[in-house]
């Protein structure tokens, strides 16, 4: 005697094909509502925002990971690792986890032009930056003339004092570059992720910047998650995936093959 026809008598074939109905309907109609609420969202304009991402001031935190906070500022999506360093994200690329960012003070620093006055540092942040991104040096109040391929900064030069920025590549070539820099006040660095099929030598430095810079990230990884079809988050410190029949642990198959397994013993 098997172990099917000692559990299955005569119609049971016929229950099982009830149970296996029922169990698809439950689950097409059956949302998790944390499910729902972690679906991709925006800030009006700009990257769909998801895991590890989440946005700041919503109710839905566990859709992201605690250290991804993002703000919404006038419909566009902003990142900041501290009171004061605020950037414009550009663009997320999930499948190689990395971010491209535009500096706030770009746009908005009137008083400095856009120059950059600092180094940045993204030592204590979840990012790294990416090693794609080219060096881009402001050098200010020089004494001596920069050269013509060279990025004027007009707001912080006047007749004996110039302000430039110059590609790092240029500054290692160029002799002449080498001793005007010795003639300088300060060095400033950014990085930026240079767009190939751009003209650099028509653009200002202002412009340059605006290209961006990309930082990549690390973070418990969503891919057995997402591919499952569920939605990853953080609740209580731990990893999630939100999916249509609730939350799992890891992926939304956890714990499916004990269903299967049943289904499987009454069709057979
Ligand atoms: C980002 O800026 C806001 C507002 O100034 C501030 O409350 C928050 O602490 C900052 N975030 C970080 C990680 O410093
Ligand atoms: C990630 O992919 C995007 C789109 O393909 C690409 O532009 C970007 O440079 C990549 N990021 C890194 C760090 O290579
Ligand atoms: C991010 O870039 C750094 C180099 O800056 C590299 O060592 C690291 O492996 C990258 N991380 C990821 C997750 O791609
Ligand atoms: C240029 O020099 C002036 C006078 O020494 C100083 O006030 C100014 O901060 C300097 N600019 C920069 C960007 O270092
Ligand atoms: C040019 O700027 C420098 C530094 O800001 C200042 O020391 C100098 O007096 C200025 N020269 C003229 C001619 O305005
Ligand atoms: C910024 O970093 C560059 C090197 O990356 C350095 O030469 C420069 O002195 C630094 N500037 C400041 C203001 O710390
Ligand atoms: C690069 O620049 C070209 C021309 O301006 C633009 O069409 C393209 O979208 C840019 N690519 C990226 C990755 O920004
Ligand atoms: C863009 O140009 C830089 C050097 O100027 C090169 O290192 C990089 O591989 C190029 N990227 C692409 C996508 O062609
Ligand atoms: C850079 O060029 C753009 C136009 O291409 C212009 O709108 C902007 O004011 C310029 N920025 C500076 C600092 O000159």
């Amino acid at each position: 005697m098997n172990l099917h026809s000692f559990i299955c008598g005569a119609g049971c074939r016929r229950l099982a094909l009830v149970l296996v109905f029922t169990s698809l309907v439950y689950r097409a109609v059956s949302e998790d509502a944390q499910y729902e609420a972690c679906a991709p969202r925006s800030c009006g304009y700009g990257p769909n925002i998801r895991y590890p991402f989440w946005i700041s001031g919503e109710p839905e935190s566990y859709c992201g990971h605690p250290d991804f906070e993002i703000t919404c500022g006038g419909m566009l999506p902003v990142l900041n690792f501290s009171d004061s360093e605020f950037f414009y994200i550009k663009e997320i690329f999930y499948a190689n986890h990395s971010i491209l960012l535009v500096d706030a003070f770009v746009y908005h620093d009137t008083d400095t032009c856009g120059a950059p006055r600092h180094n940045i540092s993204f030592e204590r942040t979840p990012f790294n930056l990416s090693p794609t991104n080219d060096d881009f040096f402001f050098y200010y109040n020089c004494t001596s003339q920069p050269p013509d391929f060279t990025y004027p900064v007009d707001c912080a030069s006047n007749s004996t004092h110039h302000s430039f920025a110059v590609f790092h590549e240029d500054v290692s070539q160029e002799i002449y570059l080498n001793s005007v820099i010795s003639t300088c006040d300060s060095a400033v660095s950014v990085h930026v992720d240079v767009n190939n099929s751009t003209s650099l030598a028509t653009m200002n430095y202002s412009a340059i910047m605006e290209m961006g810079f990309l930082l990549n990230w690390t973070a418990i990884n969503c891919g057995n998650c997402e591919e499952s079809e569920g939605r990853c988050g953080f609740k209580n410190s731990a990893f999630v995936c939100f999916c249509q029949d609730g939350p799992h642990s890891k992926s939304c198959n956890d714990g499916k093959w004990m269903r299967e397994f049943f289904l499987f013993l009454l069709v057979d």
